[in-house]
């Protein structure tokens, strides 16, 4: 009796140690994908590896999510306590059973306001949790939604009835106008810290931009918490960097690549963009901090902790293009908790997370300041790492132009001949000039890094055409008088054209080359012969006159001839980003076109660079795999893989981490423009990406897919 007792209390605690560890099992086994880029750190790495190199080729289809709608997305979705989370193309969220891909819910944030919210790309959600409050929080259009993750309830508690105000932070009475209106949304995620959720901010990078802060709402009210002046207010740390008062005429200076969190350090790093106008800074003379930045922030209070300047006085939209990645490196034998930065140029930085000190020395180097467009003031140095070497191409010369045929080769060598080429720092012209790197480089898919310090960036080499031209609503002083006063006579000055076409008045277009300013001044209030006397001018209109003939005259003080009320309007327009291709749509240098790179972040050496993509086109007549443009990150695995998609030819794909090989392949039946991401649950790892197509033309989708290793009979 007493042995048979024994044996049954030994049995059951037995039982019940099984149960336990079973269930640790399955708990150890389980694992999300939390957040957008991975970890908080946005690393985009994960130590699953039940899917490894040996058994990838065995990697299939699991589940379909058709989410109803066409429409390019750039969402990378997350996995959150086993339910995952995702947007459409129309900003819907939606919750789905990881393993079936079943839907749970969907919330539409069209439904849950007033205001009407334009569709835009968006890249990811938050999560946020206490107790048994569960939130997803993301922002659509011009306001921030709170949604129950467990049922998809809009919760009414946040903000006002639901909503919080993405304009909210700024302020007319600062700003000077009403920035309501203006083009303005919240396209990546933002970081969650303690009860906050800190975004960017996106917008149109022209004159009506609004500034382009950094922001935090509290998860919990939806009320605004904290504001980071990108562009400073007067008596702010950077403030003199700008012409004065840029705060109230110009914006961007924008995160919206997204932004990452050490919640050890309690520091937020945000990659910035620009400042507008994108291509013309005569308005913002100076270095214009905080564009152009990794920024670290204090993610409590939003003050500054340190910043790098990665441009600038940007004149080339080189917008840091992607979320800062913390990883750790070995310097002397010793782990540095480090920042890392990709950037449309191909540059990658590297800094120390505490201090901002680069790991690898970063040189001022000196760039071109001229021919630039009146009223600009290039700055004369532009940083650059001595460590690692770029992952792009950084000039194009007669040797890389393409040769893919004869009459490609002779399209491109003409444009190349008549633009101004060289350096990618070369100031916007009325001549026209031929880039690298106004596109990225590297792009809003993020890169990823491993525990070891490798660091895994995809990257675009394409050549971008941008010419400027005289803004047609914009005139100067002189140039009004002239066309008021001298125009009849003298015709269009600026050409050799004589307007009435008499041969007894002379054109001005070059008459610097005959008479100096004091000369022309004395014609003017003299008159000579035919020529009347402009006597009754003042002295500052007839030396606006003299400037305008001589072409010196300071573009700054241009005046609207329209009747805009825009609270800047640029004496100059660009002819916007455009890629220069040659005749049959390829890109205008010789491959590769698109690349993926592993450097060795500790050492500044690349392991491996490998193309990314193809043109199907050109396999079949057996040209070698040359790349192709490519948008959406990598995802590292510790199964020594790395997937992505990103590319013309809608693959997915597995690269061997250690050489760079494609070791599986699988034609999505849209193009991904997105970053995929991995998790397991219930003991089984999946891939999952969202295919919406839509870029480069790629037929526009709706699908979500998710792989995984075929069940064990
Ligand atoms: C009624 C016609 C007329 C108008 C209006 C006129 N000009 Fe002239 N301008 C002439 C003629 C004719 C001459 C040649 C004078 C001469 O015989 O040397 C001349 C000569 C000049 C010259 C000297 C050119 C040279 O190469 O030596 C300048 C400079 C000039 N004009 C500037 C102006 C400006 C600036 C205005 C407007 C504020 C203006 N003119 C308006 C008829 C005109």
């Amino acid at each position: 009796m007493k042995l048979s007792l024994r044996i049954a209390l030994l049995m059951a605690v037995f039982i019940w140690g099984c149960t336990i560890f079973q269930n640790n099992k399955n708990k150890k086994k389980d694992q999300d994908w939390r957040f957008y880029g991975g970890s908080e750190g946005g690393d985009r790495y994960s130590p699953l590896s039940q899917i490894n190199l040996k058994n990838v080729k065995n990697l299939q289809l699991a589940w379909t999510y058709n989410t109803g709608e066409n429409g390019e997305m750039q969402t990378q979705p997350i996995v959150v306590n086993g339910i995952f989370y995702g947007v459409t193309s129309t900003m819907k969220l939606f919750a789905l059973d990881p393993v079936t891909g079943k839907e749970l819910w969907k919330f539409d944030p069209k439904a849950a306001t007033a205001k009407r919210l334009q569709n835009h790309a968006i890249r990811g959600v938050n999560y946020w949790e206490e107790g048994d409050d569960k939130r997803i929080i993301y922002s659509a259009g011009t306001s921030i939604f709170a949604v129950n993750a467990i049922t998809g309830q809009q919760i009414k508690s946040f903000g006002d009835n639901g909503e919080a105000d993405l304009y909210e932070g700024l302020d007319k009475a600062i700003l000077g106008y009403d920035p309501r209106g203006a083009f303005y949304r919240n396209t990546s995620p933002g970081a969650v810290f303690k009860d906050l959720f800190i975004i960017g901010s996106s917008m149109s990078e022209g004159p009506d931009a609004p500034p382009g802060y950094i922001k935090a709402y509290n998860i919990k009210t939806g009320k605004l918490a904290w504001v980071f002046h990108t562009i400073p207010l007067p008596g702010e740390y950077g403030y003199e960097t700008w012409s004065k008062d840029s705060y109230k005429k110009l914006g961007g200076a924008n995160s919206w690549a997204g932004i990452v969190i050490d919640e050890k350090r309690g520091v937020v790093y945000a990659s910035t963009g620009s400042a507008a106008t994108d291509f013309y800074g005569g308005a913002r003379i100076g270095q214009n901090l905080f564009a152009n930045c990794v920024i670290a922030l204090d993610a409590l209070t939003g003050k500054r902790v340190w910043h790098y300047q990665l441009v600038h006085h940007d004149l080339w939209d080189k917008d840091l293009p992607q979320p800062p990645v913390l990883l750790t490196v070995k310097r002397n034998g010793k782990p540095v908790e480090a920042v890392a930065q990709a950037t449309k140029d191909g540059k990658l930085f590297i800094f120390n997370r505490d201090t901002g000190e680069p790991l690898f020395d970063v040189k001022e180097t000196p760039v071109p300041v001229a021919p630039a467009l009146p009223g600009e003031q290039p700055w004369p140095t532009q940083p650059v790492p001595v460590k690692p070497a770029p992952f792009t191409m950084q000039t194009l010369t007669e040797d890389n132009i393409t040769d893919r045929t004869p009459e490609s080769r002779a399209y491109v060598l003409e444009r190349f001949q008549n633009s101004i080429t060289g350096s990618n720092y070369q100031p916007p012209s009325l001549k026209g000039s031929l880039y690298f790197g106004f596109g990225g480089g590297a792009e809003y898919g993020g890169s990823a890094a491993d525990p070891n310090g490798i660091l895994y960036v995809n990257g675009n080499n394409m050549l971008w055409w941008q010419i400027m031209r005289q803004n047609p609503t914009m005139q100067t002083r002189g140039s009004i008088l002239y066309n008021t006063n001298c125009v009849a006579c003298h015709g269009d000055g600026k050409t050799a054209a004589v307007g009435d076409g008499s041969q007894s008045i002379p054109s001005l277009a070059e008459v610097g080359k005959r008479l100096s300013a004091t000369q022309i001044n004395e014609v003017l209030e003299n008159g000579r012969g035919r020529m009347p006397s402009f006597g009754h001018l003042s002295k500052e209109n007839r030396q606006s006159l003299v400037n305008y003939l001589l072409r010196t005259e300071q573009v700054s003080y241009m005046v609207s001839t329209s009747s805009t009320d825009a609270k800047y309007v640029p004496p100059f327009l660009s002819n916007g980003t455009q890629q220069f291709r040659d005749k049959e749509g390829y890109p205008a240098m010789k491959a590769p076109w698109g690349v993926l790179n592993a450097v060795d972040m500790n050492t500044g050496d690349y392991l491996w660079q490998v193309p990314l993509g193809e043109y199907p086109a050109l396999t079949e007549k057996g040209v070698a795999p040359t790349g192709t443009e490519n948008h959406g990150g990598p995802v590292v695995t510790a199964g020594g893989l790395l997937f992505i998609a990103a590319t013309y030819d809608q693959n997915l794909r597995a690269f061997d981490t250690k050489t760079g090989k494609v070791v599986w392949q699988y034609k999505l039946p849209f193009g991904a423009v997105a970053t995929p991401i991995t998790y397991m649950k219930d003991g089984k790892q999946y891939v999952a990406i969202a295919a919406g197509g839509g870029k480069y033309g790629m037929a526009r989708g709706s699908s979500y897919l998710c792989f995984a290793l075929p069940s064990k009979k």
